[in-house]
């Protein structure tokens, strides 16, 4: 054999060495990937039914004396790699398979959305719900207290009784920030009277297109204003202490989320709302970015990331914003928590969808259905080394650390918890004061503010006597609800206490009064939008009802003058008929207590809210 051929000969076997040498390797893998153990979960053994005794007392991160990183080292050098996991699972508390559930997989929080509340609406049962679930943290080996989290997004809104203040679109009108501490500082203190100790506000989402379902849950459209109510409502919100437990603020939802392009949305039904921003960083940076990094600057301890995406990708899988800006640039140091169902929304892959959550910075995931499948992926993705074991870590001691920075393992007592602040005679007041300042004259033809001693007044419209509706989406159900059935005080109640004992007030909904001889004096209308929420609410043209219309057309020929008031959750397109009023008033969505607005129409406070956002006539 020559040589050459020789050559040729031992270049084919070692050819054919390397193909079977890699063959070899991808059917072993293969092999290693089919069989890979099963996972199984591993529960938390807890104090009821486990082969523990109860919990341990008197260890370093139960002494409020040490400090927090000292307490924090601790507690989690102690922790097990399910303990861990837990942690990081925040469910709504309607998916609660078991109560048990909450020690054996050492949940981290549960939450309360949009109308989940306790069979019976009053702040005791709210009270007592939230301390029966915060007694199965503690039946866990380590006892770590839950989390427990709402949208109080305009005063304790689920809870029947509370104060409902104006949704923060007529705060942002209000343009007051002292005023804004004030009503955050109300709110936590009825939060807190329920055992609730995390709270999903404030909004820092800027609005840019009012067809937007969510306009009004925003402080409007400028991003400074928002930077800075938005920073205020956060200190309110910190500023109150119930037995050495301080609430947790969120700012909601990072980012873009007011940016979205209008039928973009990922829910076949909505069209705007968790929808795509199509933004250049720059612009994402100084509109969107600034409200948070002054939400950081206060401290906020969480923040929600939104369910919309930025340039076609979720930014919830999006590790730039999460971390390189969130963290690195901003030096946010709470912990970020994904909103509902929003890592798994539309995602054929659900491990995947964690795993890139996990690893873009997502600390606490709002699942917030099922966490089984959770802690079996989790499980599953730290055994594959797809999660490091430093980011489980990371996540975890932010978590936790803001759980000991709220007072959450040194509550003192419970036994003093007072509900009496919910809806208190106080917190009404301020709301009051609240919808005065939030009101917006947006013409006036010299008719306001309307004399107290005149003779005669028809009120009418929709929105005249209806509480639910003017306290719009979020208010004991996450819709919305209609009527006088919540405590508070109607427009129309408001107007009959403003006037003077001469003053003849009548009133029908319809506008349906009978003919007289001579017109009345004044016909206030008071119409607008029926409550709704979130994407329920997008809509292409905001306007008013024909039924509305036909009102204030009925109205205006029984009247010498007509004021017409709109309640919604934003503007309105009332361009063509507002010509022939002679004052229109945007009152936003007011809240519980309707006699503000007949403050400000009577003269007795004068008008000073500016528009949040943008409303031409
Ligand atoms: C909303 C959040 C809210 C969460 C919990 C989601 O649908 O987007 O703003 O905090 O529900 O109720």
């Amino acid at each position: 054999m020559n040589s050459k051929l020789r050559k040729n000969k031992s270049n084919k076997i070692t050819l054919s060495v390397v193909v079977l040498t890699l063959l070899a390797v991808g059917v072993l893998c293969y092999l290693f990937v089919k069989t890979e153990a099963p996972i199984k979960i591993n529960y938390i053994d807890f104090c009821d039914v486990g082969s523990v005794s109860c919990h341990v007392t008197n260890l370093p991160y139960q002494n409020s004396k040490l400090s927090i990183d000292t307490r924090v080292d601790d507690l989690m050098q102690r922790m097990t790699q399910s303990e861990k996991i837990g942690q990081l699972a925040l469910i709504d508390k309607n998916s609660l398979k078991s109560k048990n559930d909450i020690a054996k997989f050492g949940l981290g929080g549960l939450l309360s959305g949009g109308g989940s509340k306790p069979l019976v609406n009053t702040p005791e049962k709210w009270l007592q719900m939230v301390e029966d679930f915060q007694s199965y943290s503690q039946k866990t080996r380590l006892a770590i207290p839950l989390l427990y989290g709402v949208d109080a997004n305009h005063g304790h809104g689920n809870v029947f009784g509370a104060t409902i203040f104006p949704h923060l679109l007529g705060l942002g009108a209000s343009n007051d920030a002292t005023l804004v501490r004030q009503v955050a500082k109300a709110t936590a203190e009825e939060v807190l009277a329920t055992g609730i100790n995390w709270i999903y506000s404030p909004n820092l989402d800027v609005t840019r297109d009012t067809r937007w379902g969510r306009t009004y849950e925003t402080f409007g459209s400028d991003s400074k204003l928002v930077a800075r109510l938005g920073q205020a409502y956060i200190e309110g919100l910190q500023s109150v202490e119930q037995n050495g437990v301080t609430s947790v603020a969120t700012a909601k939802h990072y980012l873009g989320n007011g940016a979205t392009d209008w039928n973009s949305s990922i829910n076949k039904n909505f069209f705007i709302d968790q929808g795509n921003t199509t933004l250049s960083e720059s612009e994402l940076r100084q509109i969107d970015l600034e409200p948070f990094r002054q939400a950081v600057k206060a401290r906020v301890p969480s923040i929600m990331v939104g369910l919309n995406k930025w340039n076609d990708e979720k930014v919830v899988f999006n590790k730039h914003l999460l971390t390189d800006i969130l963290r690195d640039e901003l030096g946010f140091q709470g912990f970020v928590v994904s909103d509902w169902y929003g890592i798994y929304e539309k995602e054929s892959d659900k491990y995947q969808a964690l795993v890139r959550a996990i690893n873009a910075g997502v600390d606490m995931v709002m699942l917030p259905y099922d966490y089984q499948l959770f802690f079996v992926d989790m499980q599953r993705a730290l055994a594959r080394g797809d999660i490091s074991q430093t980011r489980l870590d990371e996540a975890v001691r932010r978590v936790i650390s803001v759980k000991f920075e709220s007072g959450l393992f040194d509550v003192t007592s419970t036994d003093s918890v007072a509900t009496s602040s919910i809806g208190s005679k106080e917190h009404r007041e301020l709301a009051r004061t609240a919808v005065r300042k939030s009101l917006v004259a947006l013409k006036n033809n010299g008719v306001l503010p309307i004399t107290k001693s005149t003779g005669n007044i028809l009120v009418a419209g929709s929105a005249s006597s209806n509480i639910g509706q003017q306290s719009g989406g979020w208010t004991v159900e996450w819709q919305g609800v209609d009527g006088n059935w919540i405590p508070g005080t109607t427009i129309l109640q408001g107007v009959q206490e403003a006037v003077s004992a001469k003053t003849k007030v009548e009133h029908d909904k319809e506008g349906n009064f009978s003919a007289k001889q001579a017109l009345a004096d004044i016909g206030i209308a008071v119409v607008g939008e029926k409550p709704y929420a979130e994407g329920w609410g997008d809509n292409a043209q905001p306007q008013l009802t024909d039924e509305d219309l036909a009102t204030i057309a009925k109205l205006k020929k029984l009247s010498k003058k007509i004021v017409v008031v709109i309640i919604s959750g934003r503007p309105l397109d009332i361009d063509q008929y507002s010509k022939d009023w002679d004052a229109v008033v945007a009152a936003w969505l007011p809240g519980s207590e309707g006699a503000g607005v007949a403050d400000v129409l009577f003269g007795e406070y004068p008008f000073t809210g500016k528009l949040p956002v943008k409303w031409e006539l």
